[in-house]
């Protein structure tokens, strides 16, 4: 932990690290990576013809995942809210996603994203297919993220999260990330990341 800045650099597991990288344009980059169990993934910027991947990830997302991701009862999403998350200002919005398999038989299993507000900071979200979960790819998402909101110059980011959330409580503190409660909310807080601390930056930058 660094005291200063309440950080705790995370050592990248071998198994993820990026085993290449392939620039296709300056908003778009992939990488490819192994989970803990030996599975590959490929990680890129989401597109617009992306909608589908995204219905299909949403709907099979269990009731408590969707919950904790949407902080509602949402089932199934709208076209509208589908174009939201694919169709995206690149000067306010990133969206990274993990893809299994290839053509037809492509899905996505995991999201991360953010959302520009004033004053350089950013809210974040992530989410992994349940059946994905705790093999990494959280973790790996979560740090291309921070990196990619470090080279935008964003100075912090936070997300606002159910307080039973307790994958999250756990992920989040294992990033970094410092909770506090919601003001005039007890269901819920706020998980914030400061970006312009050293130790931060060295760390997201190095993967
Ligand atoms: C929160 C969430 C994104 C985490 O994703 P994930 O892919 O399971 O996360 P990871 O696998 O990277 O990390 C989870 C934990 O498993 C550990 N882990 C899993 N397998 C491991 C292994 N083989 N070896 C070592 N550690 C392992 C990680 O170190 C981490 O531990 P920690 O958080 O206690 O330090 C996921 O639970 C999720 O999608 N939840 C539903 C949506 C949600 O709540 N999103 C957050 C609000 S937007």
């Amino acid at each position: 932990m660094d005291i200063a800045t309440g950080f705790r650099p995370v050592p990248i597991p071998t198994r993820l690290m990026r085993v290449g990288q392939s620039e296709i344009s300056s908003d778009e980059k992939s990488w490819d990576a192994v989970l803990y169990d030996g599975q590959s993934v490929l990680i890129r910027n989401i597109r617009k013809d992306d909608i589908e991947l995204e219905r299909r990830f949403i709907e099979q997302l269990s009731p408590t995942s969707r919950r904790f991701r949407f902080l509602g009862t949402l089932v199934s999403p709208s076209d509208n809210l589908l174009r939201q998350l694919v169709v995206l200002d690149p000067a306010r919005n990133v969206a990274l996603i993990a893809l299994v398999g290839e053509g037809r038989n492509q899905s996505e299993i995991g999201v991360a994203r953010l959302s520009v507000e004033a004053d350089d900071t950013c809210e974040f979200a992530v989410t992994v297919s349940d059946e994905w979960q705790n093999k990494g790819l959280g973790t790996l998402l979560m740090q291309h993220l921070i990196c990619s909101a470090i080279e935008r110059g964003i100075k912090s980011m936070h997300s606002i999260d159910a307080i039973n959330n307790e994958p999250m409580r756990e992920f989040a503190a294992h990033l970094g990330f410092k909770r506090a409660p919601v003001p005039d909310d007890a269901t819920l807080v706020i998980h914030s990341l400061d970006l312009s601390a050293t130790a931060a930056r060295k760390h997201a930058m190095s993967i």
